[in-house]
């Protein structure tokens, strides 16, 4: 027999139910938790869409407190970063939580990204899902690119002028635009001041809300799987997906065990190796910023260098400029490009199969080939990977259409 409630947990009920009629708490636990069925054969690609929200989470919490002490002023903002890093208490671990925050959060999003391409994940109905991230990938580049520029170091001010010059290559409209961006007639404390508002409010309240955007989108079509199976196509007498569990507690749980596998190596990588070699905070950064003073090697950080070889690889400046954006620009079309019968890539040809394959390593070896001095071999090489970059889309919106498929089993296999 169960025992009668305490009176502090009847209490505790009633609260609960007082909240609960005036906002939908239960609602929503059903509705995104314990009543969304996901489903049943998730494997370790899923995990990283859980984690690219702790760590927005995690960068912007960490953020705060740097904000608390980093100055925005092209006077003090260098100072106060060392100020942060020698004399704050614990002010050395929220910088580094927060710049390796960066870094991990472009490898777990390029996973996230593509585990989309391996099991076509961006196809009908889930199209908006994948623009919305798309949207989130490009400000997450922007969020990165501005936080860059506010320790005020060489590679910070150095990056930002190369950066923002390419603006200059618009015709007729380019320099009014590059000065507008800076808000002067170089970089300087306006720039690094504006940059600052946009870096700590106004891109992340846009991230926040694309976050709430893109689970919204998915939400309501459900989640794909490793197998591109639609698992509501095939319901029991209950009316929830056979192949289906609730996400809560399966994947809640599912997801901690992740959690605690990145947060391992995150640590590791805090407390041992924070600038990874100059990869996550590069050497020439630790020198003040000096406007007489050009680096010798201005590059990226290690995120951006792939659109950075292919941007170098044009000889033109604006046709780099507009090569550079159209390779984003072309994996916003993937949902249209691929034209494929089947979802999942375990079930399309070997054409796919090497496509994909070749796709990774293209874009892997544009960011190595972004990163190193740029020798006119390299240029030469850039331009061949540069090329096999574009081709691969053509070649996926021929080949995907004509490709032999395998037949897709009606139900989840594995
Ligand atoms: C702040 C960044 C992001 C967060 C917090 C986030 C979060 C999530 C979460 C929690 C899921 C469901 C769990 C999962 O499938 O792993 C998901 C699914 C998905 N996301 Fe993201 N995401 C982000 C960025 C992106 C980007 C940049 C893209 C691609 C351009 C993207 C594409 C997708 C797709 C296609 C799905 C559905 C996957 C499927 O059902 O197989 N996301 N996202």
């Amino acid at each position: 027999m169960a025992k009668p409630a305490s009176n502090t947990k009847k209490r505790a009920h009633a609260l609960f139910n007082w909240f609960d009629q005036r906002l939908p708490i239960s609602d929503f636990w059903e509705a995104h938790l314990a009543g969304y069925y996901a489903p049943k054969n998730f494997n370790f690609w899923y995990f990283f869409g859980s984690l690219a929200m702790l760590i927005l989470v995690l960068q912007i919490v960490t953020g705060i407190f740097l904000t608390m002490h980093y100055k925005p002023s092209a006077d003090e903002a260098f100072a106060s970063v060392e100020y942060i890093m020698r004399d704050v208490d614990w002010g050395w671990l929220i910088r580094y939580l927060h710049t390796t925050g960066a870094s991990a959060f472009f490898v777990v999003i390029y996973l996230h990204m593509f585990r989309g391409l391996l099991y076509g994940s961006y196809r009908k109905p889930r199209e908006l899902v994948w623009i919305f991230g798309m949207i989130i990938y490009v400000l997450l580049m922007a969020e990165a690119f501005m936080g860059y520029v506010l320790p005020w170091g060489q590679m910070s001010y150095w990056g930002a002028q190369v950066i923002i010059s390419l603006f200059g290559a618009i015709p007729k409209f380019g320099g009014v635009i590059t000065e507008w961006i800076r808000g002067d007639y170089f970089i300087s404390d306006a720039t690094l001041n504006r940059f600052f508002a946009l870096h700590v409010i106004a891109v992340p309240i846009m991230l926040l809300l694309l976050v709430v955007l893109h689970l919204s989108a998915l939400h309501q079509v459900g989640s794909n799987n490793p197998d591109g199976i639609e698992i509501k196509d095939y319901k029991g007498a209950d009316g929830k997906p056979i192949d289906g569990i609730p996400f809560h507690p399966y994947y809640t749980v599912k997801d901690i065990f992740g959690v605690g596998v990145f947060l391992f190596i995150f640590a590791f990588i805090i407390f041992f190796a924070p600038e990874l070699g100059g990869l996550f905070l590069e050497h020439d950064n630790f020198v003040p910023a000096d406007p007489l003073v050009t680096p010798i090697h201005i590059k990226p950080v290690w995120y951006f260098t792939p659109y950075y070889a292919i941007l170098r690889a044009i000889p033109d400046k604006l046709g780099g400029v507009i090569m550079m954006f159209a390779a984003i620009v072309m994996l916003f079309l993937l949902p249209w490009l691929d034209r494929s019968r089947v979802k999942s890539i375990r079930y399309k040809g070997w054409i796919s199969k090497f496509l994909l394959a070749l796709f990774a390593v293209t874009f892997i070896r544009l960011g190595m080939l972004g990163m190193a001095e740029g020798t006119p071999a390299e240029t030469f090489e850039a331009r061949i990977w540069t090329f096999i970059y574009f081709a691969f889309f053509g070649l996926l919106w021929f080949f995907s259409k004509y490709e032999k498929t395998k037949p897709v089993p009606e139900r989840v296999t594995k």
